[in-house]
């Protein structure tokens, strides 16, 4: 325990932000991050936010009362850009880091069956977008890659609920990952294959999911009570 120890429990500055962030971000999120009347704080957001909402083109937003969705932002940033982004909002706090997602060696059918109760009541039981149980307007999931999904799930953008790792484990993430990858491309199984899955069992499926999911969370409960 030295002077050396000493500096380290010192308060630390907040880190310095780049020049990008201070032309592009901070007249919405605040100088250092810390929000302002027109965004949220990037505090604890951590770097898996920055990620997704940069790179689904969310943001940044022209005006702050834009609907924050895929495509919405007129910025196209370069990888490098997106990149140091990322790393100053991630450095502002905790947060979840960008997922590493691997798809070799996941289950799609459990892929499917976790999709069918955790998301296809918003997103639809293809992916394609919600409206059995419109609570929001859930987005299709087409353009969603891989590493998106996972980072949606752990974040769980605007109106989307996240899931914590006891809800869904990395593994369980990266089967969904899996699934989402097959409804958007069912011609390239990848050599997984979905061998004595139809399209006929695969939809009395997800109906089967979708009712135990209903009654699980009593929304048909609820329904029937109004
Ligand atoms: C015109 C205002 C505006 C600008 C500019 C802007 N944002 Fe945002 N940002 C918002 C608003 C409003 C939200 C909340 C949107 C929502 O939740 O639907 C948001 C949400 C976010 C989120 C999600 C926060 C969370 O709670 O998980 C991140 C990350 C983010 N912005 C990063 C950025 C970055 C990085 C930039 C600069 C490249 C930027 N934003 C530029 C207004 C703005
Ligand atoms: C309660 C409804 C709900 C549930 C359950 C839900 N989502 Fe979402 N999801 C949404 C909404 C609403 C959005 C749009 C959020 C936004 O843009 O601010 C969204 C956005 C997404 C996106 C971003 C799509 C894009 O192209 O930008 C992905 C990916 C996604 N969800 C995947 C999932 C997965 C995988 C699950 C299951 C583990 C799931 N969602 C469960 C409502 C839901």
């Amino acid at each position: 325990m030295g002077p050396d120890a000493d500096r380290a429990h010192a308060q630390e500055p907040p880190p310095e932000s780049p020049a990008l962030y201070q032309q592009y971000c901070a007249s919405c999120h605040g100088n250092e991050g810390q929000g302002l009347y027109r965004g949220p704080s990037l505090v604890d957001v951590g770097a898996a936010s920055a990620d997704f909402y940069l790179r689904t083109g969310r943001m940044p937003l022209q005006e702050p009362d834009q609907q924050a969705r895929r495509g919405v932002s007129e910025v196209n940033f370069t990888d490098a850009q997106v990149e140091l982004l990322v790393d100053y909002v991630g450095s502002l706090g905790e947060g979840p880091e960008v997922p590493d997602v691997d798809l070799a060696g996941t289950s799609l059918a459990r892929g499917g069956e976790l999709f069918r109760l955790n998301c296809a009541p918003c997103h639809n039981w293809d992916g394609k977008g919600g409206a059995m149980v419109n609570l929001e307007n859930a987005p299709q999931l087409h353009d969603a890659t891989p590493i998106q999904v996972a980072e949606s799930i752990r974040i769980g953008p605007g109106a989307m609920p996240s899931f914590t790792h006891e809800a869904l484990s990395e593994d369980e993430v990266e089967d969904i990952a899996r699934y989402v990858a097959y409804l958007n491309r069912p011609e390239d199984r990848g050599g997984y294959g979905l061998a004595h899955w139809g399209p006929a069992t695969e939809m009395l499926a997800g109906l089967l999911g979708l009712a135990a999911l209903l009654l699980v969370t009593g929304w048909l409960g609820e329904r029937e009570r109004s």
